[in-house]
């Protein structure tokens, strides 16, 4: 006998093209587009839930991980309104620049287009590349603080991006033209870097990039963000509202009303992808984090945090928090433990936390409410990890109800990987 569902299959989530699962669903689309998060999931996807889930403005949709906000963005758009919250102090601005209801478009036009123009002449006041070194040595106290700059960009881009910090730090606006001017800029560090995304990770390149004129690029990217939201105008919208904050705690976080009628989110893989790490030139540029001491902390903080100090945390045998989290995770750190105890202690911090979310996820949904997990799988010294049937046995744990794991694309890294979503409820 086929089993019975309390819900509606369709559609199905299984066999999706990269386009419908990746980042690379929302680089052509406005707002999505102005920063580029390789682990960011595509707006498809949380369409597609939000239409599973038959949402509506009577709901409101919690994103505890809420990355570069494509949940909250997605939502406000259809009419839902929505929640998230964010751990990372870069990606939690872009996510709330992103999702901020703009008026007087021509304002902001303007603003952006006399910022580039102020750019301009200050640019035509550089020395020439080849004596950037020498005007970088005068300018050493504008340099973003993140170690070794000179890594990250060659002399004569980091001289204009510097006089373009400089400027955007002095230049007097209204404070959401002037986060819009910031997004601009941040949206362009990587592409005028050193550092390229042939990985899931960002690498430095063999050859640094030469000299670009950064002038046509920022006036192109702040366009941009003008046609963007000029694009949006018209469409029904939704509160999003963005909150800085580890979602350990979801339910200090959040005000006590209305309650949480829908999840849709992606928490970090198990797989020491690390966010801090990879948005270390942004944290730096305008100063949303003091020194490396903090990226330490933030990245120890974070699940599945693994770089710089959080890699001291985890050389000290870590216990599973409790017997269900030892049950659940034992086959699996037990054989990774043969191998390294780091990577075991990794797994079982990644797990305990998870735990510690979906107890306060409980605490903040409604009595009957419906939940997406997308989540990767991984495998270490060759072990594959279940993540996603291990999180699902969590949430039951905390009283949710499993519906189904759809394993969604096989992931192109390693053989053996996948994306999965899990959907469960309670009722
Ligand atoms: C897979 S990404 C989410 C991507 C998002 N779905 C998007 O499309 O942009 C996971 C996010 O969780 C954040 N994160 C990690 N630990 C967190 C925590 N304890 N509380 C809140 N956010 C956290 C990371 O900084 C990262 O932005």
């Amino acid at each position: 006998m086929s089993q019975l569902h309390l819900f509606d299959l369709e559609p199905t989530f299984t066999e999706r093209s990269v386009r419908e699962v990746t980042f690379q669903g929302k680089m052509g689309l406005p707002i999505h587009r102005w920063y580029r998060l390789t682990p960011s999931f595509s707006p498809k996807l949380a369409w597609d839930i939000a239409d599973y889930f038959k949402l509506s403005q009577r709901d409101l949709v919690l994103d505890p991980f809420s990355g570069v906000g494509t949940v909250s963005l997605c939502m406000k758009y259809r009419g839902i309104p929505s929640c998230s919250i964010e751990i990372n102090p870069y990606l939690c601005f872009v996510s709330s620049v992103k999702t901020r209801t703009y008026r007087k478009i021509a304002d902001i036009e303007s603003c952006l287009t006399a910022f580039a123009e102020v750019f301009a002449r200050r640019h035509s006041k550089l020395p020439r590349p080849h004596d950037a070194q020498a005007w970088l040595n005068e300018n050493r106290d504008f340099i973003p603080p993140i170690h070794n700059a000179e890594r990250w960009w060659s002399p004569g881009n980091l001289m204009q991006l510097v006089c373009l910090r400089r400027l955007a730090l002095e230049f007097e606006a209204d404070p959401e033209h002037r986060d819009l001017i910031r997004m601009g800029i941040l949206g362009i560090l990587v592409p005028v870097s050193n550092a390229k995304h042939n990985h899931v990770s960002l690498t430095f390149a063999d050859k640094p990039l030469p000299t670009v004129d950064l002038r046509g690029i920022l006036a192109k990217k702040l366009s941009q963000i003008v046609d963007d939201l000029q694009a949006v105008q018209n469409l029904p919208r939704a509160e999003a509202t963005i909150h800085f904050g580890n979602s350990k705690h979801v339910a200090s976080i959040l005000p006590r009303r209305p309650k949480v009628s829908a999840v849709i989110t992606s928490p970090p893989y198990p797989n020491r992808f690390s966010y801090a790490r990879e948005t270390r030139p942004h944290l730096f540029f305008f100063d949303f984090i003091a020194d490396a001491r903090a990226v330490g902390e933030l990245e120890t903080d974070a699940i599945g945090g693994t770089w710089g100090k959080a890699t001291s945390v985890l050389a000290k045998r870590i216990e599973p928090g409790n017997s269900l989290i030892a049950q659940l995770i034992s086959p699996y750190t037990d054989a990774i433990n043969g191998s390294g105890e780091l990577m075991a202690n990794y797994v079982t911090k990644y797990f305990n936390d998870i735990f510690a979310h979906a107890g306060e996820v409980a605490k903040v949904c409604k009595k009957r409410c419906r939940l997406a997990y997308v989540i990767g799988n991984s495998k270490f010294y060759n072990q594959p990890l279940p993540s996603d049937e291990i999180l699902a046995g969590i949430f039951e744990h905390h009283g949710f109800a499993l519906e189904r794991i759809d394993r969604m694309r096989k992931r192109q890294s390693k053989r053996g990987l996948h994306e999965a979503v899990v959907f469960m409820h309670r009722q």
